[in-house]
C-alpha cells in the first residue's frame, strides 16, 4: 500500500500529465489575503486568478497545499486528537483551472483518478451535487454511470463553497468513500449522515460567482474549478486504516512520540499523543515561515497550539521537554515535500524547546492551582472566569488549554467571565500608559494601539503582502478616510514595511488596490509595536477596513540589506583590529551609505583601516548563508551575541550569524531585528570612505557596500587616471611624481623668499643707499617691501642694521591682503637714546594698530592698513626727529 508521500506524488504527476502546472505550496499565512488568518484551502493562492484580478502564464494548475485550521473562521482545535479526521495543520491536494475547463473535464478527471489510480472501487463511492445543478448530475451520470440513487441532492451549504464571507465561490460536487457496513451512519443526506460509515475525501467546486459584499454576488469573468482532497483522509482510505492518524506518516510521528516518552499509545494516551503529533506539523510549519509565539494574533494561535501539545507531554509524563526532539521524525517525513522544515530546522527546534522551557516553568504552579479551583466542581459545573484569567494571565494557559484540561470531568469555563476580565485587564494598562510623558507628545497612537493591538511584521519573508487599513490618522487625529491628494498616517493588521529601528531606516513603497494609489514615504514604530506608515494618497480614497497590497520598494530594501549586514561584519572587523572595547554607539543604515559610531579614543590608522576593510570584505567573499535564529535573550548572550550595553530586549531576540571565523565558529554574532542579506555575498564589495572623531571617546567609520562602492572606486579610478594624465606620468610612478613636485615646490619657495629678500634690501648686494634717511644726524634706513612674511622681516632688519652700522632701520611689509607688519631695529650704541618700541608703536598707529612690542634694539607691530606704509615710516623719522 502507498505511504502518504507516494500518494501525494500520483496527485500531483497525474494532473502534471494532463497538463497542469506544477505549483508549489502557497505560505500558510497567506499574502494575498489580510482577511485570513492563516491559508485554510488550495484556491486561496490562486484567489485573485479566479476573479480575473491578476494572470499568470498557465490556466491549469495542480498543488498540495499546507492549511491551517485553527483560529478564526475554521476552528478545529478542541477536538483535534480526540476525532479520527480533525487536524490543525493538514494539506489539501487540488487541481484548478482558471476559466480554462469547467464541470464535464473536472469530473472526467477526477473519476478517473480515483478510480484508474487510486484504484477505488466503484461501487464504494457516491457523490452528491448541489439540489438544482442538473449539469453535474447528468455528467456524473454520464461520465461515472452512477444510478439516481448514487447522486445525492444537497441543499444546504455544505454543497456550495466559499473561502470566506467575500470572493469567489460556487456549487460543490463532493466525493465519498462508504467503509463499509461495520461502521455506523448512513449516506450524506440521509437522517444519520453524521456516521462514520461515509467519508468524504474530495470536493469540487464549480466557482461561478464572485460573492462582492455579503448579499452581492456577480458571475466569475470565466467559469472555473477549484478542487481539494484531503491527504491525510485519502491516505487512511487507501491504506484501509481507520483514522487519518493510524496513516504511516502519523504513525511515525507517534512512534517517536511514544519512544521519547516510554508511554505506549494507548487508551488515554493515545489521544495526547495524537494531539503531539499533529500540533507538531502546525508548529513547525508556522515556525519556518517565521512565525513565533507570543500573546496576540497568529502568534497566539501558534502559542496556544504549541502549549496544548505540551501539556500533553506533561500528561504523558514527560520529564524534559519533548517536542523539539521530534522534529527530525518530522523532517524524515515531511522534508522532502516541504524544504522550509529542513531549511528552518534549527529555528523551529529552538523556539519549541524554548516555549516548552518557559511553559513549563509555571506549568506545574498553574497545574495546582487550577486543581485547587476545580476540586469541588462537579460534571456539568463551570469554572470562574477569573480563575480562568489568572491562569492565562500569570500561568500562560490559554483558555483552550484549561478548557482541555477539564474536558475530562465534564467541567467547562465562563467565557464571558474570562473575557471580562481580560477587558478590565487591558483598561488598566491603558490607564498606566496615559500617565508617561510620551503619552502627552503622542496620544493618537495609545487608543489606536489599544484597540487593533500590535502590527504583523511580514518583512522579513515577504516584500509585498496584503493588509487591511486599521486606522487612518491626519493632523493628528484619527480620521475614517484619506482622500487624493491628502497625507497622513495609515496602520494596517499587518504590514512587509520596516519600521524604523536599530539604525536601519523606514521602508518606503506603494499602497495600491483597484483605483486606489498610495505612497509610502516612511514607517516608524509607534508604542514598540505599532507600525505606522507616513503615506500620500495619490488616487482614489483610502478608508478604515478597506485591503491594499503593500509593495516594499524593493531595490532600495536590497540596498538597505546589504548596508545592515555589512554593518554587523564591519563592527566584527573593527572589535577583532583595534580590541574588545569596540561597542556600538550609533547606527545608520541607509540605502545609500552605513555610519557606525563606536567607542574608540584615537584615530584609526591606515594600515588598520585596511586591515578591517579586508576582513570584512573576505567574510563578503566566502558567501555563507546568514542564519536567523530565534532564542531566549539568556542563550543568545551565552552563545557570544553581540547585544547593545543598556538597551531593553524582549525576551526573545533574533539573532543574525554571518560568516565563518577561523575556529569554524560563526565570524559575527549579534542580537539584531532588522533585514539581512541571504548570504554574505549579496553585499558585494565594501569599503569605508570615512573616519573621523564625532565625540570624546567616540569614532566614526562611514562605508559603502555593493553598486555604491563600486561606483566609489570606479571614481577613483578615474581621477588617478586624469591625475595620471595631467602629470604625464603612468599610474604605478604617481607617488613618486608627486612627492618630487612637492620637493620642488619647496625649494622653489625657499628660492623666492630669498630673491624678494634680495630684492627687498635693494637688489644686486650693492646695498639699498636710496633707502637710508638722515634724520637730525641719525641714519634710518626707511623701506616699505611687498610679499615678505613677518617672520622674515627681523632678518631684513637684522641685515639693514649691519649695512648701516649705526642707526635705526624701519621696515613695513604689505601682506598679498594689504595688511602690514612693521618691525624696527635700533643698533647697540643707540639703544639708550631710542627704543625700538616706542617707534614701533608710531609706525603701527599710522598704519591703523595699536601697541606692539619687543626689546628696546628689535621690536614689531602690524596694522590693517597696508596703504599707509609710507606714513608709517615718516611716523618713525618724526620720532627720531623729535627725540
Ligand atoms: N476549496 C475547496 C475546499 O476547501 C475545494 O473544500
Amino acid at each position: 500500500m502507498s505511504g502518504v508521500n507516494e500518494i501525494r506524488k500520483t496527485f500531483l504527476d497525474y494532473f502534471q500529465k494532463e497538463g497542469h502546472a506544477a505549483v508549489a505550496s502557497g505560505p500558510l499565512v497567506p499574502r494575498n489575503d489580510p482577511t485570513l488568518m492563516f491559508t485554510s484551502a488550495g484556491m486561496v493562492q490562486f484567489k485573485n486568478l479566479f476573479t480575473g484580478l491578476e494572470r499568470r502564464d498557465y490556466s491549469t494548475a495542480t498543488t498540495a497545499q499546507k492549511c491551517l485550521r485553527a483560529g478564526g473562521k475554521h476552528n478545529d482545535l478542541d477536538n483535534v486528537g480526540y476525532t479520527a479526521r480533525h487536524h490543525t495543520f493538514f494539506e489539501m491536494l487540488g487541481n484548478f483551472s482558471f476559466g480554462d475547463y469547467f464541470k464535464e473535464r473536472a469530473i472526467e478527471l477526477a473519476w478517473n483518478l480515483v478510480t484508474k489510480h487510486f484504484d477505488l472501487p466503484k461501487d464504494r463511492l457516491l457523490v452528491t451535487v448541489y439540489i438544482d445543478d442538473d449539469e453535474a448530475h447528468a455528467l456524473w451520470k454520464k461520465i461515472a454511470g452512477f444510478s439516481d440513487d448514487r447522486i445525492i441532492r444537497i441543499a444546504s451549504s455544505d454543497n456550495f463553497w466559499a473561502a470566506g464571507d467575500t470572493g469567489p465561490c460556487g456549487p460543490c460536487s463532493e466525493i465519498f468513500f462508504d467503509q463499509g457496513d461495520k461502521l455506523a451512519g448512513g449516506p450524506p443526506g440521509s437522517p444519520d449522515e453524521d456516521g462514520d460509515r461515509f467519508l468524504e475525501f474530495w470536493n469540487l467546486v464549480f466557482m461561478q460567482y464572485d460573492q462582492v459584499e455579503p448579499g452581492e454576488r456577480r458571475p466569475l469573468p470565466r467559469p472555473s474549478i477549484d478542487t481539494g482532497m484531503g491527504l491525510e483522509r485519502i491516505s487512511a482510505i487507501l491504506q484501509g486504516v481507520p483514522s487519518n492518524y493510524d496513516t504511516d506518516l502519523f504513525r511515525a510521528l507517534i512512534a517517536a512520540s511514544v519512544e521519547a516518552t516510554g508511554v505506549p499509545a494507548e487508551g488515554d494516551a493515545r489521544a495526547s499523543h495524537r494531539v503531539i503529533a499533529d500540533h507538531l506539523r502546525a508548529a513547525s510549519f508556522l515556525v519556518a515561515e517565521g512565525v513565533l509565539p507570543s500573546n496576540e494574533g497568529r502568534g497566539y494561535v501558534l502559542r496556544r497550539i504549541m502549549r496544548r501539545a505540551m501539556r500533553h507531554a506533561q500528561l504523558l509524563g514527560a520529564a524534559d521537554p519533548l517536542m523539539w526532539r521530534l522534529v527530525p521524525a518530522l523532517t524524515r517525513e515531511m522534508g522532502a515535500a516541504y524544504p522550509e522544515l529542513v531549511r528552518g530546522e534549527a529555528l523551529i527546534t529552538e523556539t519549541l524547546e524554548l516555549e516548552e522551557k518557559r511553559f513549563r516553568s509555571t506549568l506545574a504552579r498553574g497545574l495546582g492551582l487550577l486543581e485547587e479551583a476545580a476540586s469541588d466542581l462537579a460534571s456539568g459545573d463551570s469554572l470562574s472566569g477569573e480563575t480562568a484569567f489568572k491562569l492565562h494571565d500569570t500561568y500562560g494557559f490559554p483558555l483552550d488549554l484549561t478548557q482541555d484540561a477539564l474536558r475530562a470531568r465534564g467541567v467547562s469555563v465562563d467565557v464571558e467571565g474570562f473575557n471580562a476580565a481580560m477587558a478590565r485587564q487591558k483598561a488598566e494598562a491603558r490607564a498606566a500608559w496615559s500617565g508617561s510623558g510620551e503619552a502627552a507628545t503622542e496620544a493618537v497612537w495609545f487608543p489606536i494601539r489599544d484597540r487593533v493591538g500590535p502590527t504583523e511584521f511580514l518583512g522579513y519573508g515577504a516584500e509585498s503582502a496584503d493588509g487591511s487599513v486599521v486606522a487612518l490618522v491626519r493632523d493628528g487625529a484619527e480620521v475614517a478616510a484619506l482622500e487624493a491628494g491628502q497625507s497622513g498616517f495609515l496602520i494596517a493588521n499587518q504590514t512587509p514595511f520596516y519600521a524604523e529601528s536599530g539604525g536601519q531606516v523606514g521602508d518606503t513603497g506603494t499602497l495600491a488596490a483597484p483605483g486606489v494609489e498610495v505612497v509610502v514615504s516612511d514607517a516608524q514604530k509607534k508604542l514598540g509595536d505599532l507600525f505606522v506608515h507616513a503615506v500620500e494618497v495619490r488616487k482614489g480614497k483610502v478608508s478604515v477596513g478597506d485591503g491594499l497590497t503593500f509593495t516594499v520598494d524593493h531595490g532600495r530594501r536590497r540596498l538597505v540589506r546589504g548596508n545592515h549586514s555589512a554593518t554587523h561584519l564591519l563592527h566584527e572587523a573593527l572589535r577583532l583590529t583595534l580590541g574588545d572595547h569596540v561597542a556600538q554607539k550609533g547606527s545608520l543604515v541607509a540605502p545609500d551609505r552605513l555610519r557606525f559610531d563606536f567607542s574608540h579614543t584615537k584615530p584609526i590608522a591606515d594600515a588598520e583601516l585596511e586591515r578591517i576593510e579586508a576582513i570584512a570584505n573576505g567574510i563578503v567573499l566566502q558567501n555563507d548563508p546568514v542564519a536567523t535564529r530565534v532564542m531566549g535573550i539568556d542563550e543568545a548572550r551565552a552563545s557570544g551575541a553581540r547585544a547593545l550595553f543598556g538597551e531593553k530586549y524582549g525576551d526573545e531576540v533574533r539573532v543574525v550569524a554571518m560568516g565563518r571565523a577561523g575556529d569554524g565558529k560563526p565570524y559575527s554574532i549579534e542580537l539584531c531585528g532588522g533585514t539581512h542579506v541571504g548570504a554574505t555575498g549579496e553585499i558585494g564589495p565594501i569599503t569605508i570612505v570615512g573616519e573621523s572623531g564625532v565625540a570624546a571617546g567616540v569614532r566614526r567609520l562611514e562605508a559603502l557596500t555593493g553598486e555604491a562602492a563600486r561606483l566609489h572606486l570606479e571614481s577613483q579610478n578615474a581621477r588617478v587616471a586624469d591625475l595620471a594624465a595631467l602629470l604625464k606620468t603612468p599610474e604605478a610612478d604617481l607617488v613618486a611624481r608627486v612627492e618630487a613636485l612637492v620637493e620642488e615646490r619647496k625649494k622653489i619657495e625657499r628660492e623666492l623668499v630669498e630673491a624678494r629678500k634680495k630684492l627687498a634690501m635693494g637688489g644686486g648686494g650693492a646695498g639699498a643707499v636710496d633707502a637710508v634717511r638722515d634724520v637730525g644726524g641719525i641714519k634710518l634706513f626707511a623701506r616699505a617691501v611687498e610679499g615678505i612674511e613677518m617672520k622674515d622681516l627681523k632678518g631684513l632688519v637684522d641685515e639693514a642694521k649691519k649695512s648701516i652700522g649705526s642707526g635705526v632701520a624701519a621696515i613695513v611689509g604689505v601682506t598679498s591682503e594689504g595688511k602690514a607688519g612693521v618691525v624696527v631695529g635700533v643698533t647697540p650704541d643707540l639703544t639708550q637714546r631710542f627704543n625700538a618700541v616706542e617707534l614701533v608703536r608710531a609706525a603701527s598707529a599710522a598704519l591703523g594698530g595699536s601697541g606692539g612690542g619687543g626689546r628696546p634694539d628689535m621690536a614689531q607691530a602690524g596694522g590693517p592698513d597696508g596703504d599707509k606704509a609710507n606714513d608709517a615710516l615718516d611716523a618713525v623719522a618724526a620720532r627720531l626727529a623729535a627725540a
